[in-house]
């Protein structure tokens, strides 16, 4: 591999790439197996994106009303829109109380019911007895439990012994000759050096990409660049047009409402002062799911009937709840709602409006996290020595919704199987086969031609340009004629990039380089979003089209396999849903019309 400059060299048994919950799960869990293990974030550990979920975490420990993990199951089958993996789904559903009682012992501060139980919460979409009644599913850390999981996970992985490499961006995939991944190419941000990691498992756990969109509650870092080296190693991603919009960011300001705060008693109004919901879920109501809630908010602005001067956010109440539960369970959006709309939650409603949030497609795995790719149109085959944790990977557990309170189950269970998984494929401190010849090669050149970018664009303009595209073409509502205006638009901003101009070239580093490097991630995955969602001409889930305004399991229930190449050329596949269960403990879920 020739290089203009240096490259250190690393050797481990399995990498890990990323740090928040799902990646630092997988690291404890593969050091405590005896492994030895590299963790590369591109942000300090407890920077991690993990550290902004709120609302809590589903497992149905049955501490407030009866709950088993089969209604969980249930209820994440029926939020995927029956797109969901059921053997993934069984599995993650199965082992969620295991993980959370895992994290308790590891010492998350859960909050407590009067009996000294971990406290859960209602969320959108959960169920008891199949449909039937309202469960407390979610546990919670008043609403910073993504926050006390983070830290604790990344004691225990200090304790362990995980070796980390922090403000480490990784680059790109190192591949074998025979498909195989060997480990990564990665730069120290601080100084500019490049590093080369070999591992026999190189785990991806590098969170989503929300920042291809305008307005999303993602940290600036969430830009998938895990996703990213996937699609230019020449393999697939999946699901790509399923993007959660979640019902209560702040007006403007795009930060998260947890869901918990309707979990807890609040509820929406549009502007007639008409809690709205009860037309569009009468069941569930406020509490229906994701998709369902964050529809209606936006058919009622379309319609009119949104507030404010312009007619264009919904009301979120709090002001009818006690004073001194607010306090005790919602803490921190009190405070977020007071920095980021002026509001005082005791006193007056929130102005809130569907953001971006999550994505539910990504790398495709197994439930053993192991990422795969279609042998022969029908069945999978492992792609060795890579898996994907979290955010990042489309097991798929969720579908073309995923439930609340789901995202920190899926980091947790997903995490310890992948490093139960290493476990078992890893023969500790073995040889490392050798690198083909070529490898990295094509990825030093990128990096080497965006040092020297002397173009007349900047990188910030590209991204703002990108981020309004999407923001216009691929939000809640789509059509056939606004996703093509889409595809044209995206490509006509992805023309753009070889045209980067690099602030102050003179340096190896800078933080333009970086942003760079983020933005061509980024914009690999907005262009297969696009795609994405014009191939599908069905609705399912969170993606609604106008134009096909039914789900159509005869002829789309199926994943979305998606490939773009170095020039935004983009392939697309089906791949069968896995509509099987790993036990006879279940059965599977048959298709059923998806009501609240
Ligand atoms: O609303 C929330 O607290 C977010 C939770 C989640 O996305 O799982």
């Amino acid at each position: 591999m020739a290089s203009a400059y240096p490259i250190t060299e690393h050797t481990f048994d399995a990498i890990v790439v990323g740090a928040g919950g799902s990646g630092l799960r997988a690291a404890v869990g593969m050091v405590e197996a005896g492994l030895s293990v590299a963790c590369i974030s591109k942000v300090y550990p407890t920077r991690s994106h993990t550290v902004a979920a709120q609302g809590g975490i589903n497992a149905a420990l049955g501490n407030m009303n009866e709950d088993s993990w089969k209604f969980h199951m249930y209820d994440t089958v029926k939020g995927s829109d029956w797109l969901g993996d059921q053997d993934a789904i069984e599995y993650m559903t199965k082992n969620a109380p295991a993980a959370v009682y895992e994290l308790e012992h590891y010492g998350v501060p859960f909050s407590r019911t009067d009996d000294g139980k971990i406290y859960q919460r209602a969320f959108g979409g959960q169920s008891t007895e199949f449909g039937k009644g309202q469960a407390y599913r979610t546990c919670a850390a008043a609403d910073r439990t993504g926050h006390v999981i983070l830290h604790t996970l990344f004691q225990q992985a200090l304790k362990n012994k995980v070796q980390f490499f922090n403000e480490y961006f990784a680059l790109d995939l190192l591949m074998g000759d025979e498909g195989e991944c060997l480990g990564i190419l990665a730069m120290c941000i601080e100084d500019g050096s490049l590093h080369r990691f070999r591992a026999h498992q190189t785990c991806l756990a590098t969170g989503g990409y929300g920042r291809v969109y305008f307005s999303c509650t993602s940290a600036h870092t969430c830009t998938g660049d895990g996703n990213a080296m996937v699609l230019r190693a020449g393999l697939a991603l999946q699901d790509m047009e399923f993007v959660q919009f979640h019902p209560t960011g702040v007006y403007g300001a795009g930060c998260l409402i947890t869901e918990g705060a309707r979990g807890e008693g609040g509820y929406l109004t549009n502007a007639e002062g008409e809690r709205f919901m009860e037309r569009y879920a009468p069941s569930a109501k406020d509490l229906a799911s994701r998709d369902v809630v964050s529809r209606a908010m936006t058919i009622e602005i379309n319609e009119g009937r949104g507030v404010g001067p312009n007619k264009d956010h919904i009301h979120l109440h709090l002001e009818h709840l006690d004073a001194a539960l607010l306090h005790k369970r919602l803490p921190g959006i009190s405070e977020t709602a007071k920095i980021f709309a002026g509001v005082d939650v005791t006193k007056a409603p929130i102005p809130v409006v569907p953001t971006c949030h999550y994505n539910m497609g990504g790398i495709p795995t197994n439930h053993l996290t192991e990422v795969v790719r279609l042998k022969d149109g029908q069945h999978d085959t492992v792609v060795p020595g890579l898996m994907a944790v979290g955010e990042a990977a489309c097991a798929s557990v969720h579908g073309a919704n995923r439930l609340g309170g789901n995202s920190l189950i899926d980091l947790v269970v997903f995490g310890r199987a992948a490093a139960h998984r290493a476990a078992e494929t890893i023969q500790k401190g073995s040889a490392h086969k050798p690198l083909p010849g070529d490898a990295g090669e094509a990825c030093l050149a990128r990096l080497d031609a965006l040092r020297h970018g002397n173009g007349s664009e900047n990188t910030g303009s590209i991204r703002d340009a990108m981020q309004k595209s999407m923001q216009k073409h691929a939000t809640v509502f789509r059509d056939g004629p606004l996703l093509e205006q889409g595809i044209k638009s995206i490509g006509e901003v992805t023309a753009a990039l070889p045209e980067i101009k690099i602030a102050d070239r003179s340096m190896v580093w800078n933080s333009d380089l970086v942003e760079a490097l983020e933005l061509q991630n980024l914009m690999a995955q907005a262009v297969a979003t696009v795609h994405s969602a014009a191939y599908r001409t069905e609705s399912r889930g969170a993606h609604a089209r106008e134009d096909y305004p039914d789900r159509d399991d005869e002829n789309w229930m199926k994943h979305t396999l998606v490939w773009v190449d170095d020039k935004y050329e983009v392939k697309l596949d089906p791949r069968p849903v896995h509509y099987f269960t790993l036990s006879n403990e279940v059965e599977v879920i048959p298709p059923a019309k998806r009501v609240y």
